[in-house]
């Protein structure tokens, strides 16, 4: 049960910060209610000074659905339900550097991650997410009729499978399979219309050929990550980001060489992709 009065403070580009209100003590769907009708309107909520165990991670998390356990992902020992996001000094490359959102490889997309920074470098470091509600409306009306009868093809074999160099992932041999979203969904949770093809996952618009397909998706890619639809978020100890994937994509900045950085990721389950009707 929450005791204090939530506040949900729009961001500059994409998200909303959310104060007075502790993951750690939700009990409850009426608890975390706010919090999903917020995703619905602003694709990403930022959070600060939180203290969660990894028990209480999965708690709320759970409130909102099932967890997803990656197939790619390392787990954190002990907690097969939380993927862990690590760089350490070391390593040159990072996970999740390009921008993407998680799991549209998936027939059933998973709806969202929550985040939760563990140890975080002196600087640099920060996540970077992009409006899909905004690319979408900023669209020509003509460009839009027209993405709206579109479909298009995700796989994870490029980025998870045999070929795949990142070491830190597995179960290569799980990265087998493809789907087909529309190109624009109309968001589960609150209806409004949003672009869903990402530059990781999207290998191509279905019927068309691969010069026309990757023509059209560098155009919306471009578009999408325009910055006033983007906002980037700075992650301290106590930052928690938790975004839906049906609205947004995010992308982990590699620019602390030779420092750790490392969060803890809770996937949540999500539903089937439904089109948008031009209107
Ligand atoms: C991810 O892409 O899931 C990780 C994002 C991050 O580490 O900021």
């Amino acid at each position: 049960m929450q005791n204090q009065k939530i506040t949900i403070n729009p961001a500059d580009g994409v998200g909303a910060y959310v104060s007075n209100f502790n993951l750690a003590d939700t009990k409850t769907r009426s608890d975390i209610k706010p919090l999903y009708d917020a995703l619905g309107q602003y694709g990403v909520l930022f959070f600060e000074d939180q203290i969660m165990t990894p028990e209480q991670h999965i708690n709320v998390a759970e409130l909102f659905g099932a967890i997803n356990i990656n197939r790619f992902f390392p787990v954190v020992d002990g907690q097969t339900k939380i993927a862990q996001v690590l760089k350490e000094p070391t390593q040159s490359t990072n996970i999740g550097s390009n921008w993407h959102t998680d799991h549209s490889y998936d027939e059933v997309p998973a709806m969202g991650s929550i985040l939760v920074s563990k140890k975080t470098p002196s600087r640099g470091g920060d996540t970077v997410f992009a409006n899909m509600f905004l690319a979408y409306e900023h669209l020509s009306n003509g460009l839009k009729q027209t993405l709206c009868q579109l479909k298009a093809i995700h796989s994870s074999r490029h980025v998870f499978g045999e070929a795949a160099q990142d070491k830190r992932f597995g179960n290569a041999q799980a990265a087998t399979q493809d789907s087909v979203h529309p190109v624009v969904i109309s968001h589960p949770i609150s209806g409004k219309k949003a672009l869903y093809i990402n530059p990781e996952f999207t290998i191509g618009i279905e019927g068309w050929h691969a010069s026309e397909s990757s023509a059209l998706l560098n155009t919306l890619y471009q578009h999408a990550t325009r910055p006033e639809f983007t906002h980037r978020f700075k992650w301290h100890s106590g930052s928690v980001a938790f975004w839906d994937n049906r609205a947004t994509w995010h992308c982990a900045l590699n620019d602390y060489p030779t420092e750790t950085r490392l969060m803890h990721r809770i996937t949540i389950e999500g539903v089937a992709l439904k089109a948008a009707t031009y209107n």
